[in-house]
């Protein structure tokens, strides 16, 4: 195997399973530079990556736009706020004025479904996905499955449980697809307001009882609760949220001893989970926030194409 099979990364659903372990394996090498003192190799040299973010985002943004960096690209971060889509410029206009520019590839994150594909229809650069409304994430979930395959040595056979508002989040679908296709056992918890009707599409285990779908996990990943959702009357409260969904201490007799918590971020402490999990040692958050990183930096190494001697 020598390289992707696509030229863009827009999620998880139909990657094979050789493209994520090819990104695993390549992870290792750049996770070692961003523990150097200098945290940079010439590997992109020459390239320029537009970050393209219509939505807000800290982790994603950053942890891109470091990535990039670290691997001597160049940068531009568009944002609408200062643009001239506050004029009403279209997505189509926009992205093709600033291609005009002579851009390579392109970090998007947009609320609508769909704009990573838009975009490789009316763009040449190589296009990835940093989360496009509530359909796919997938760099998100290629850090996750880097950050469980690092502790465990393997994904397969694992029982992970992804806990939240399976209908609208995208980290979900994309760690669902990733971790399928990589042979882990999913369950899916969350209150039923909040599953989609064609849930079983997932091929996932679904319980609406949360001490039963964490019964015997290896893996627990939390979802942020969009409290957005409250108002439209998906759940009643966030306290009965919390009582009935909430992961808390308590729940931690229910795992398999040598347990993992996760958590994509922004967390809703307290709500979701307590700080008591998400700070406990079975903690993974942060360091899935250092291997996003790295993840990002061997996404767009192998999407650009580029060999590593290239760039030196
Ligand atoms: N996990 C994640 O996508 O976080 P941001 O929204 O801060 O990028």
């Amino acid at each position: 195997m020598n390289g992707l099979q696509s030229r863009h990364l827009l999620g998880l659903e139909n990657t094979p399973a050789e493209d994520i372990q090819l990104i695993l394996n390549t992870v290792d090498s750049f996770r070692e530079v961003i523990d150097r003192r200098i945290k940079r190799v010439p590997t992109l040299r020459g390239i320029t990556v537009l970050n393209l973010f219509y939505e807000p985002s800290t982790r994603t943004r950053i942890s891109f736009e470091l990535a990039e960096k670290r691997l001597s690209a160049d940068t531009i971060n568009f944002s609408t706020s200062t643009s001239s889509v506050k004029k009403g410029e279209s997505l189509r206009d926009t992205v093709q004025n600033i291609e005009a520019m002579k851009i390579d590839m392109v970090v998007v994150r947009h609320s609508s479904p769909g704009v990573p594909y838009f975009l490789t229809q009316c763009m040449k650069s190589n296009i990835i996905n940093a989360g496009d409304g509530a359909h796919e994430h997938p760099t998100q979930a290629l850090l996750d499955m880097y950050t469980i395959w690092k502790k465990y040595g393997r994904l397969d056979g694992l029982r992970v449980v992804l806990i939240g508002d399976v209908m609208h989040s995208r980290v979900i679908r994309s760690n669902i697809w990733c971790l399928k296709t990589m042979g882990a056992s999913v369950a899916l918890g969350g209150p039923s307001t909040l599953m989609p009707k064609e849930v079983e599409r997932f091929g996932c285990d679904v319980y609406t009882d949360i001490d039963k779908a964490l019964d015997g996990a290896d893996v627990v990943n939390v979802m942020r609760i969009q409290l957005e959702r409250q108002q439209l009357g998906m759940f009643p409260s966030q306290r009965e949220y919390t009582n009935l969904f909430g992961v808390n201490s308590g729940h931690m007799k229910l795992l398999n001893k040598n347990y993992t918590i996760m958590h994509p971020g922004p967390m809703n402490r307290g709500v979701e989970i307590t700080s008591k999990v998400a700070d406990s040692n079975k903690s993974v958050i942060l360091e899935q926030v250092t291997n996003g990183q790295a993840v990002r930096m061997a996404v767009l190494y192998l999407l650009s194409g580029r060999k590593e001697e290239e760039g030196e």
